[in-house]
């Protein structure tokens, strides 16, 4: 049983270790979601995220984990005659294929070996089959660590592939990665709040472009509670569709007001200098799983080189320092193990961290 008094310090890949203060904003006293002190929580909310995201199109407040926009995504802005590229890299980009084959829509994979990433080529070459209306793209390949070079296959996009409509699972990037949404061009982004926003779980935050707007008023059969037109309604008077998760969103709301104190570039870099370190923990004493290059900033993904029983060292570190990092995703379970830096995870917690487990294999 959790000694909740004392509750283990987090470093999976999600849900993170989240701040006192930010739990305190979980407590504070809940309003009515349709009054007015709602709606301005609201619209400085959103209009924080807006800053965050570097946007100026349309943020939406989901009270759902990201699942639900994977969804929201296809069913609103694919049509059912149309065909989507999923490029698939890790058990969340697989998953999100998935999810638009059980909407029903025609799905074409593009899928390489867990830790190999996605370049543009290979989306230059599917897509210059012409027969695609969307492509689905995960930044930050939690099972495997890995962040593919989104910004390269944008450039690519923007340049020869205008109208195929992209959209992005950031769930595990969003924050802790740069993610500028307009300048690259992309049509849905989204991200759940358990991740570098650093908020217990229940809130996801998603954008979505203008032109996917106009699309999703064409496409029918969008569904209840992700139909991205009821969003945009209620976002005219700063309110949403259904009754949101009010004290996740007080949360939200100082945790974005931190992010824009501190600035995002500085963000951005305080986790590379988190990242860094630990990869170079990682390749000292085990190795990196994916090619350094594409090692993701908000996790590490090591790769088990001396057969530890990684389920052991976690338990030990677990009764020992009351701290749970994460053992390899799925099929990756045993042979590699996560550490994630993301959130108000600071470098000294890492050091700390990464020095129990050092002694732990002594
Ligand atoms: C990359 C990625 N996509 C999607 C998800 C699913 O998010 P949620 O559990 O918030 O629905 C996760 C969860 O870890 C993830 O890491």
């Amino acid at each position: 049983m959790v000694d909740w008094k004392n509750p283990p310090r987090l470093f999976i890949p999600g849900p993170v270790h989240v701040l006192p203060e930010v739990l305190e904003q979980l407590s504070r006293y809940t309003l009515g979601h349709r009054g007015k002190e709602y709606s301005q929580l609201h619209k400085e909310t959103v209009d924080m995220l807006k800053q965050v995201l570097f946007t100026e199109q349309n943020v939406f407040l989901s009270t759902s984990s990201a699942s639900g926009v994977w969804e929201g995504s296809i069913r609103n802005c694919v049509d059912h005659n149309e065909t989507v590229l999923c490029t698939m890299c890790g058990a969340f980009s697989d998953k999100f294929a998935d999810v638009a084959r059980s909407c029903g829509r025609n799905v074409e994979e593009l899928k390489v070996d867990w830790g190999q990433a996605i370049t543009p080529e290979m989306i230059d070459k599917k897509l210059a089959e012409g027969k695609y209306s969307a492509v689905t793209i995960v930044y930050n390949e939690t099972s495997t660590g890995l962040t593919n070079p989104v910004y390269e296959i944008s450039e690519m996009m923007k340049e020869k592939y205008p109208d195929v409509l992209v959209f992005v699972d950031a769930v595990s990037g969003m924050v802790g990665l740069p993610l500028h949404f307009d300048e690259l061009g992309w049509d849905v982004v989204f991200a759940s709040v358990q991740k570098a926003f650093a908020i217990p779980p229940g809130l996801a935050v998603f954008a979505v472009s203008n032109r996917a707007m106009a699309k999703s008023k064409t496409v029918t059969g969008r569904g209840y509670y992700f139909d991205f037109q009821q969003f945009a309604k209620s976002a005219e008077k700063n309110q949403t569709p259904t009754t949101p998760v009010i004290p996740h969103i007080m949360a939200l709301n100082y945790q974005c007001a931190k992010l824009l104190k501190e600035g995002m570039e500085n963000v951005w870099k305080r986790h590379s200098q988190m990242a860094e370190y630990v990869r170079g923990w990682a390749k000292e004493n085990f190795d990196l799983f994916c090619e350094e290059k594409y090692a993701s900033n908000t996790l590490t993904t090591i790769k088990n080189t001396r057969g530890i029983v990684v389920g052991d060292v976690i338990k030990a570190i677990q009764t020992k320092h009351n701290t749970v990092f994460g053992n390899g995703y799925g099929k990756l379970k045993e042979q590699t193990f996560r550490i994630a830096h993301m959130g108000d995870i600071t470098l000294a917690d890492v050091k700390e961290l990464t020095g129990w487990i050092s002694d732990e294999l002594k």
